[in-house]
């Protein structure tokens, strides 16, 4: 494993049930296999992340197969940009690992390594108990516990990142994918609380120290039950906005139909002259 000490960034080796660093710093690995990297001081608050309820919602819509499209889209991605030999990967964000998981699959198939990362405990301890063929950390993005130039490549669905932090880790000639929503994403679940819906804005950010190489728009149009429909309004921040009622209405819908509308984009890091 590649994981550097959130302490003092030295090399962490494998010792029993903790990993330690030459300094003498030790981090134990949980009962359900994942590794907890993130110091209390380097917390912004007790329990960081998404809470149990957005990632039990997040479970129970990803769980029903709406979101294999944009899973198998990014997975395609990554089999034409991953070395076939031994390639290193990280998953920033992971949530819960349903995509992780399908990128871990991918990766042990080429003898390489599968590592996935969330600030929030609840989610890294739900993903590790289900999902083995990834490394789990409980870590920031604002501080990767990874070695420079160490990955092939990072996805990135709907997470926050530190650019600089990408720049550092990510090998020149390696890539960040991005999935971010597109203009009309959710637009009917948000026309059920806003007076006046806005388009998600067209993303034309950069990403410092690296060239846009492929920029795929991917759209669907969900079928839901109204359970699957509250679910996923409960994993979205759009949840905070809605009232009980709102809610309550959703969940005794026979069905609700709903557009799903993502941009995936592929960064390739820049070579080092
Ligand atoms: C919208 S969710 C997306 C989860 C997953 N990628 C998915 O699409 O199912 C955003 C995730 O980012 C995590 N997160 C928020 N701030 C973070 C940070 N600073 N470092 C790492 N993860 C963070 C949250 O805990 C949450 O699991
Ligand atoms: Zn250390």
């Amino acid at each position: 494993m590649l994981y550097l000490c959130p302490l003092c960034h030295a090399h962490l080796q494998n010792e029993d049930k903790s990993m330690v660093c030459n300094a003498g710093h030790r981090f134990d690995l949980a009962r359900e296999g994942y590794i907890n990297l993130l110091p209390v001081h380097h917390k912004r608050s007790k329990d960081p992340g998404d809470n149990v309820e957005m990632i039990q919602a997040r479970r129970e819509f990803l769980d029903s197969g709406h979101y294999e499209p944009l899973r198998s889209l990014i997975t395609s991605q990554l089999a034409q940009w991953l070395p076939e030999n031994a390639p290193t990967m990280l998953d920033i964000g992971c949530g819960e690992g349903y995509y992780t998981s399908a990128f871990g699959e991918l990766v042990k198939q080429r003898d390489g390594e599968c590592y996935g990362l969330d600030v929030s405990k609840a989610a890294i301890r739900m993903a590790a108990k289900r999902y083995m063929s990834v490394n789990f950390c409980v870590a920031s993005s604002q501080r990767l516990p990874f070695d420079d130039n160490s990955l092939d490549a990072v996805v990135r669905i709907y997470a926050p990142c530190n650019s600089k932090e990408l720049q550092r880790v990510v090998k020149p000639g390696g890539v960040v994918i991005t999935a971010v929503p597109g203009p009309e994403h959710l637009y009917e679940l948000k026309a059920l609380i806003y007076p006046q819906v806005r388009l998600h804005p067209e993303h034309s950010e950069l990403l410092a120290g690296f060239s846009l190489a492929g920029s795929l728009p991917l759209q669907t149009t969900l079928q839901l039950t109204g359970k699957e429909a509250g679910a996923l309004l409960q994993m979205t921040p759009f949840a905070w906005h809605a009232s009980e009622e709102t809610k309550a209405a959703l969940f005794s819908k026979a069905s609700f139909t709903c557009k799903a509308d993502f941009l995936i984009q592929v960064w390739q890091r820049d070579s080092l002259v």
